[in-house]
Parts: C-alpha cells; sequence; structure tokens
C-alpha cells in the first residue's frame, strides 16, 4: 500500500470554554491514501471544523501531529467552506477570486476553462459573488479549490446551505472532479447518506473522538457503534423503525469524565461503559464501544 498522503496521530485540540479548557479533539487518529475519499461524519460540535482547521495550519494541535506529505507544501491543498464567501471575496470578480491562489504561487492557469470545468459560464468570471446564485458561488469557490490541482481536497459541509436539488449537482461535481483528476477528499458532514455517496471510508466523531471507522458500505449497511447507528437513524427509513431499544438516544449534553463519551446519551450503556473508555475492537473494522451492535 503507498504511503499515506495525510497522516494524523493522538491529536489533541484544547480551547479555553466558559467552564476551563476543554479538548475539541481528543486522541484523533486519521490517514487519507493518495486518491481516497474519507468522509468525516458528527452532529454539530463534536469538531470536524477544528480538525480541518488544523490540518490547514489554521488552528494548532495542542498535542499529537498533523503530517501532509505533499511536495507542494500548502499549493497541494484546497479547501471548500459551507459558506463560498469565505473564499469569494464579494468585492472582487468572480474570475479574480478564482485566478488569486495562482497568482499568489506565480503560477499560470486558465480561468475561463476552470470555469467551464465546474460548470460555469465563463462570461461569470466578469460578475461579483452577489449576482450568482448559491449553487454557482459554491461551484467558482470550488474552481478555486481546485485551481492549483491540490493532491487533497477538504470539505467542509459544502453543500449544508444550499438548496436540496443543488446539493446533488455540488456533489456529483466533487465526485466527478476527483475521478479525473485523482486528488483525494476529506469529506465533512453531518449527514451519512451524503458521505456514502461520496467516499470509500467514513469516520465518525463524537465529541472530539473518532468511535467508529470503516468502509463506506459497511458502515452504512451495519453500523457497529450507538451512535453511528443514531446518526443513521435521524434518516427516516422504514427498516428501521421498532429496532431501538425503548426509551431510545437520549439528547446531546456535557462531556463526561471518565468512561465512554457517548454513555450518556447510550440506551445500552451500562456501569462498566460509565468508568472505563471502550478497547477499540477492528473486526470487521473499528469501533470504540463496550457493546457494538451487529
Ligand atoms: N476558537 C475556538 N475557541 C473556543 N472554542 C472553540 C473554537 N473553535 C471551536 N470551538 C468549540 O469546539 C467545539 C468543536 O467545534 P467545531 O470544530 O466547529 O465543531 P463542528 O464543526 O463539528 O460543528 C465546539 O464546542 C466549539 O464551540
Ligand atoms: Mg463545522
Amino acid at each position: 500500500m503507498s504511503e499515506p498522503l495525510l497522516e494524523v496521530r493522538s491529536l489533541v485540540v484544547e480551547f479555553e470554554g466558559p467552564g476551563g479548557k476543554f479538548r475539541a479533539l481528543d486522541g484523533v487518529d486519521l490517514e487519507i491514501r493518495p486518491g481516497e475519499s474519507v468522509g468525516l461524519v458528527g452532529e454539530s460540535g463534536c469538531g470536524k471544523t477544528t480538525l480541518a482547521r488544523v490540518i490547514l495550519g489554521l488552528d494548532r494541535p495542542s498535542h499529537g501531529s498533523v503530517v501532509f506529505r505533499s511536495e507542494r507544501g500548502s499549493e497541494g491543498l484546497g479547501m471548500v467552506w459551507q459558506d463560498p464567501s469565505a473564499s469569494l471575496n464579494p468585492r472582487w470578480t468572480i474570475g479574480r477570486s478564482v485566478g488569486e491562489p495562482a497568482r499568489i504561487h506565480r503560477k499560470k492557469i486558465d480561468v475561463d476553462a476552470l470555469l467551464t470545468e465546474v460548470g460555469l459560464d465563463p462570461s461569470l468570471g466578469c460578475r461579483y459573488p452577489h449576482e450568482l446564485s448559491g449553487g454557482q458561488r459554491q461551484r467558482a469557490a470550488i474552481a478555486r479549490a481546485l485551481s492549483l490541482r491540490p493532491d487533497l481536497l477538504l470539505c467542509d459541509e459544502p453543500t449544508a446551505a444550499l438548496d436540496l436539488s443543488i446539493q446533488s449537482q455540488i456533489l456529483n461535481l466533487i465526485r466527478e472532479e476527483q475521478r479525473r483528476l485523482g486528488f483525494s477528499v476529506l469529506y465533512i458532514s453531518h449527514d451519512l447518506p451524503t458521505v456514502r455517496f461520496l467516499c470509500d471510508r467514513i469516520v465518525v466523531l463524537y465529541l472530539g473522538k473518532v468511535v467508529e471507522e470503516g468502509p463506506a458500505e459497511e458502515v452504512y449497511a451495519a453500523p457497529r457503534h450507538p451512535y453511528a447507528r443514531m446518526l443513521l437513524d435521524s434518516v427516516p427509513s422504514l427498516e428501521r423503525v421498532g429496532e431501538l431499544p425503548i426509551g431510545g438516544f437520549g439528547e446531546a449534553g456535557s462531556r463526561p469524565h471518565r468512561g465512554c463519551v457517548f454513555a450518556p446519551r447510550c440506551p445500552w450503556a451500562d456501569d462498566r461503559c460509565r468508568e472505563v473508555p471502550p478497547a477499540p475492537t477492528r473486526e470487521p473494522h473499528r469501533v470504540d464501544c463496550w457493546h457494538p451492535l451487529g
């Protein structure tokens, strides 16, 4: 197997919160291989954006390491944010924003060809962001992120603010570009079906910890961690109704000091879960749980 393009080891990121220091990420390991697409899923606040920011060098690890093995350094990294205005300056034309990374890195690119590639008419290059639709703006943000032909594209919920019909167009665009250009993807979402569509592998994050990780089809078809099951069950599906123990899953709450992070919400939690952090099992794929499903 080839060396990982991205290697995240025992990553801890601490922030100052209202009640003192807390860990937004707490011992995260993650590898992404060349050409691989990995989906990072979890509810709001579990640390997804923080992980993307650390990979980009915008936040610093408190402990642990992030190694990005691209010979081209930061040029090898592309980023698509949920809000396209994070990468499109409102006072600049679309063409100028798309061409900006190339200008900074003194590279020659064909902005018209890039716009065409992402499904935009090149004439939109002379327009300003507010003159485009939300979907068109996100296409332009993708053109910018792909302009230097990154080895790894980070996507942080790029469809979350778009209408449903537009969401699938953007997902298709990312998938087609990945197949054509062969870059790796880290796709962040709170939505498992989306990630399954796009990704080879799924990593499930809960309150700063990876609780399950495995091939996308396997995690989707047979989630082993109760939290992964809960994420899937929040997607309406007839087959899943009636499989839950009485009482169901609890509300997201504060972080417990010991034991399993998910224990306060887990219908299967017992004394051991509340006291002792779960030891990961690896077969058929990784799950950190004392009572894995299936
Ligand atoms: N700069 C910061 N300072 C303090 N707390 C932060 C900062 N950035 C993120 N957080 C907190 O860290 C946790 C994880 O945030 P985030 O990574 O944005 O989660 P997600 O993207 O999964 O919604 C949240 O509780 C958030 O409030
Ligand atoms: Mg986020």
